[in-house]
């Protein structure tokens, strides 16, 4: 039997997350409906139905996302992707696919976005890595940091409403500041990160939501608990931090020495820390610190021109470059880019690359010579790929905190 796709209402919730409690097994409860609900950034619900049955799904969200120079792109974050196991490879993602790019197009988006549950599925459409994130674990009794300690910093417990007014201008300071980034409305915030219902918490401890001071001004919050609760030192408890955030320097040591020094913790772990975070600086003993690199957000040029525009570069000459996208026909061209300005050229090209290399490196997260070298970019003119690095390399690496 053929299957159709047809956008869902906010009231299909229910409907719309079944092919989703197949796929990973969480239960559909009247709580899950209204915490997805809540999120007005969830724009488009896609089903795909068979008859009248919902056997597959995707939806997106429509964020913001700051790009290197520091300017915020209307983008399309793919979510929520599941096909029931019954319908299975026939086609069915790749007509979910089609319909997110095509709106996200038709919308104007010149980027989409996602996080991928496997590392294999998306890149045959368009999408590239475009960040790496580092798991980071610490062992308390080895915590100590190197240098003088910085000025006091006042820490305070505070609960979910003081931390839905005071949190998010922290986090939209560092935001316009990294490229990855995105915005988030107050029902996100809530939803997805201060909220701390029974439901959602399984096994480990109650949220706390910590905040920083210094001279007496809002700049630094963490999100944590204990991973276990504490059972007299039978089993040994980690700090599990959800999210940290500090508007400078001075505030973010401030705040891992804070949550370095919380007691009856044997260590701390952060899921999702920035790839450049100055954590393994701060330690007395770099080696206590141990990193595992995961895969970040992927990135798609839904229209390379407007992309490719959109973002700030270093200094350097004029680039000519030669893309391949077989899902989007449209992106299909040779581009030149010259003064921050994409525009289509019959210059002889550069570099040729597919448009999921391009996605890799549009923050300035992955490198052309890195591509090159394994062989994702192909270099047509002498010296392309160090020049396509200088202009497209960043001074921070791009970062998105949260997986969605
Ligand atoms: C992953 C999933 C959505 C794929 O749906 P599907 O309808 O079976 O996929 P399609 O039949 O449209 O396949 C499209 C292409 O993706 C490939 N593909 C599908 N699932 C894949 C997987 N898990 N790993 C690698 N490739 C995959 C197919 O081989 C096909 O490739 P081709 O067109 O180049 O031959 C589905 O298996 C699922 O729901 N899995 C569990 C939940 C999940 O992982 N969701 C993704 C969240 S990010």
């Amino acid at each position: 039997m053929s299957f159709e796709i047809r956008p869902m209402g906010p009231d299909q919730v229910g409907d719309f997350l079944i092919p989703l409690s197949a796929a990973f097994g969480m239960p559909i409860t009247p709580e899950r409906i209204a915490r997805v609900r809540s999120m007005p950034e969830l724009t488009l619900r896609l089903g795909a139905f068979e008859g009248s049955a919902i056997v597959g799904a995707a939806g997106a969200f429509s964020f913001a996302l700051t790009v290197p120079g520091g300017a915020a792109l209307d983008i399309s974050g793919l979510t929520m992707v599941a096909v029931l196991p019954t319908h299975r490879r026939r086609g069915i993602l790749r007509s979910l696919m089609r319909s997110h790019l095509d709106e996200a197009h038709a919308r104007g988006c010149a980027v989409a976005a996602l996080y991928a549950s496997e590392g294999s599925i998306y890149g045959r459409f368009g999408y590239g890595i475009a960040s790496l994130s580092a798991e980071v674990e610490l062992d308390r009794a080895r915590a100590a940091f190197a240098g003088p300690p910085g000025p006091p910093a006042a820490a305070r417990l505070v609960g979910e409403d003081e931390a839905a007014a005071v949190f998010p201008a922290i986090w939209d300071a560092v935001r316009r500041a990294t490229p990855g980034m995105l915005t988030r409305s107050e029902g996100w915030w809530r939803a997805r990160r201060l909220s701390d219902p029974d439901w959602l918490r399984g096994a480990s401890g109650p949220l706390q939501r910590v905040l920083l001071s210094l001279d007496g001004r809002p700049a630094a919050y963490a999100l944590y608990r204990f991973g276990r609760p504490f059972d007299h030192g039978a089993q040994p408890v980690v700090l599990e931090i959800t999210e940290a955030m500090g508007t400078c320097p001075v505030s973010t040591r401030a705040l891992f020495r804070y949550l370095c020094d919380v007691d009856l913790v044997a260590g701390i772990r952060a899921a999702q820390l920035s790839i450049d975070h100055p954590l393994r600086l701060f330690a007395a003993d770099a080696k206590c610190v141990r990193t595992r690199v995961h895969v970040g957000v992927w990135v798609w040029l839904v229209d390379v021109c407007a992309a490719l525009s959109g973002r700030a570069y270093g200094e350097g000459a004029p680039l000519v470059l030669e893309v391949e996208d077989a899902f989007c026909p449209w992106n299909r061209g040779r581009y030149r880019l010259a003064g921050g300005i994409a525009e289509r050229t019959a210059a002889a090209a550069d570099l040729a690359l597919d448009v999921d290399a391009l996605g890799s490196v549009y923050l300035g997260g992955l490198g052309f010579a890195e591509l090159g070298a394994a062989g994702r970019v192909v270099e047509l003119a002498p010296g392309a790929l160090r020049r396509a690095d200088a202009l497209f390399r960043g001074e921070r690496a791009p970062w998105s905190p949260e997986i969605f």
